[in-house]
């Protein structure tokens, strides 16, 4: 099949369009939002106006990139949730007009679905039915996947994200936004059992991460109140301790869910599956217990249009067409397809 698809991804603070031939990336440009950092988190309405600005130049890179003329797209992609709801809009009036302007099908896409097939994108590929674990800013799931288009969340957080989680502690700390980045780096010096923080029990596959953050608040001005130097003086320490219990949240519930269902192809994705420490622990566990794991190429864990291309591929290969009356959600769960 000769085909040739535009993605676009919008959801949060990242302007992306990626274009992709034959199930084949050919372009993956991402433009970050800088103006965010000043205020220590995304600011929902800045976001949809950097969109604005971005996306024209952003989806030329990627048609440039590609060395492919907008005249030979056989189709125009887009993120339709979740995400931020204005952010989103920007990404779906741009999807429409451009799909309605050339006469060619558009293709909506959910943003968790697409991290998931982030694994999926290059060799080695996992094999269905496989467990993927969503760690982003947003989210962290444990989803179960049966196939390209069919799979469903069997474990997820009850309050904030791993992300998030990251995100909080490098604030607390007083590092800029987003923390994930930081704290990896910052961890990567400092001994992991300098520091214990405490580990939710939370029943079944279900994640919490609000207790965690707030311990480490107490901690720290505990800490302070004997120490004004404590946090400049323990830095890599707290970040390596934090990054340790963090990662064994997620990788103790991602064994029980290997145990419980007995699927042993197991996948991590989103934002934090850039983290190293989740990497090297996802490696650790996998040797140990016999699994096949599967990490996605740096520039696909972070939010990126390359994921959304992929994902309308295989729509398309279905023929999963949205028409022009398709809107964007803030929230939706995957479309669970019946055939
Ligand atoms: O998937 P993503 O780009 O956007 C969402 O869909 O949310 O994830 C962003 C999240 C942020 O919370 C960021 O701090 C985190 O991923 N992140 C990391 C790392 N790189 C990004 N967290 C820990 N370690 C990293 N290396
Ligand atoms: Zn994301």
């Amino acid at each position: 099949m000769d085909v040739t698809l535009l993605a676009i991804e919008s959801s949060c603070d990242e302007t992306s369009a990626a274009v992709l031939q034959d199930g084949v990336i050919l372009s993956n440009f991402i433009a970050g939002q800088k103006v965010h950092e000043q205020y220590g988190g995304v600011v929902p309405e800045l976001a949809s106006r950097a969109h604005q600005q971005n996306i024209i130049p952003v989806v030329d890179a990627a048609l440039k990139q590609a060395g492919v003329h907008k005249s030979a797209l056989r189709a125009v992609a887009f993120t339709q949730a979740p995400g931020l709801i204005g952010s989103l809009l920007v990404g779906t009036c741009f999807a429409k007009s451009l799909a309605l302007g050339l006469g060619i099908p558009l293709i909506a896409v959910h943003h968790l679905q697409a991290h998931v097939l982030a694994n999926c994108i290059a060799e080695p590929r996992p094999a269905f039915p496989f467990l993927c674990l969503t760690v982003s800013g947003g989210h962290t799931q444990i989803v179960l996947v049966e196939d390209y288009l069919n799979m469903k969340v069997i474990g997820q957080t009850l309050d904030d994200a791993a992300g998030e989680a990251f995100d909080k502690t490098a604030k607390i700390l007083g590092l800029p936004y987003p923390g994930g980045p930081v704290v990896d780096k910052l961890a990567r010096s400092g001994d992991p059992r300098r520091f214990s923080f405490p580990e939710p029990q939370i029943k079944g596959l279900d994640f919490s991460f609000s207790g965690l953050k707030t311990a480490i608040l107490y901690f720290v001005q505990e800490q302070m109140e004997n120490d004004v130097n404590f946090v400049q003086d323990n830095l890599a320490d707290i970040c390596a301790s934090v990054q340790h219990r963090i990662v064994s949240i997620l990788m103790r519930k991602l064994k029980k869910a290997t145990e419980e269902t007995g699927i042993k192809e197991v996948c991590i994705a989103g934002g934090v599956s850039a983290n190293s420490g989740l990497r090297k622990a996802l490696a650790e566990y996998g040797e140990k217990n016999n699994w096949r794991y599967y990490i996605p190429d740096f520039q696909y864990c972070t939010d990126n249009a390359g994921m959304i291309a992929y994902t309308a591929w295989q729509k398309y290969q279905k023929g999963e067409f949205s028409d022009l009356s398709v809107s964007p959600a803030a929230r939706a769960p995957f479309a669970q397809r019946t055939a």
